[in-house]
């Protein structure tokens, strides 16, 4: 998927928007003032270095923070009306989460996370438009956001903390302590983070089905009619092939190919 020239301007926009409106007094400054610093890199930022990971594309990390801000918001509505106790956390938390969620893919403050990839093989083969930036010691990606956050004076909350760290939900094991407990005091205190992970989730399946699904129904035409051609040749060739056979063995083993 490619975004317009356009469309990624108008994104850091509303990005730098959701800043303003929502975080307050002086940490709101301190966060654009982040941002704005890094902006070149992270306005064109992929959400991810392979293709067939969502938003893998110029602009589209901000595309999907933007997104998750805004499913966030629609989700807080939802839990609310169904009852959830919104005392126990802020909006101020849930957009600053949201914002903040994937930050630990921009890299650190010297070296970018995703490079242009340079290997033809990988690019052709594997669909890696990117590849990591090797000079960067290994950090999960919500580590590096909070420590980048620490570094750059940004404070956070603990709600905000846990939602971060825990924004995958349980497709990373390392968040089976805060989410995969049955004892009550252990459980999360707050529905934050799981607010926050299932807006992500949305977006990221919502990017999934823009950029791949229209894909799919135009392989699958294609794919038929190779398949149908594949399958006759298929056919044939072994018809021919077991007409020759005079070893009953072979023709049975042929047979079942
Ligand atoms: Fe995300």
């Amino acid at each position: 998927m490619k975004l317009s020239a356009e469309q990624i301007q108008s994104n850091w926009e509303i990005f730098l928007n959701n800043i303003k409106t929502h975080i307050s007094g002086n940490r709101g400054e301190c966060l654009t003032n982040f941002y704005k610093r890094y902006e070149e890199r992270i306005i064109l930022m992929p959400a991810a270095h392979k293709k067939e990971y969502h938003s893998a594309f110029p602009g589209g990390y901000v595309d999907h923070v933007n997104r998750v801000v805004r499913c966030a918001l629609k989700q807080y509505e939802l839990w609310k009306e169904e009852g959830c106790d919104i005392t126990t956390f802020t909006i101020e938390e849930l957009v600053f989460s949201a914002i903040n969620h994937d930050l630990g893919k921009m890299g650190d403050k010297d070296h970018e996370s995703y490079i242009p990839q340079t290997d033809q093989w990988r690019r052709d083969k594997l669909g890696e438009d990117y590849m990591f930036n090797k000079k960067l010691a290994f950090c999960s990606v919500p580590d590096r956001g909070l420590f980048l956050l620490q570094q750059h004076d940004i404070s956070y909350t603990f709600n905000e903390m846990i939602a971060i760290q825990t924004h995958d939900g349980l497709y990373d094991a390392a968040n089976e302590k805060y989410l995969k407990t049955f004892m009550p005091e252990q459980k999360p205190r707050t529905s934050l983070p799981y607010i926050l992970h299932q807006a992500d989730m949305m977006a990221a399946r919502i990017e999934f089905e823009i950029e791949w699904l229209p894909k799919f129904s135009q392989d699958s035409v294609t794919k038929s009619k190779k398949n149908y051609t594949l399958n006759d040749n298929i056919k044939s060739s072994k018809t021919k092939a077991l007409n020759k056979l005079s070893s009953p063995g072979l023709k049975n083993m042929l047979d079942n190919l």
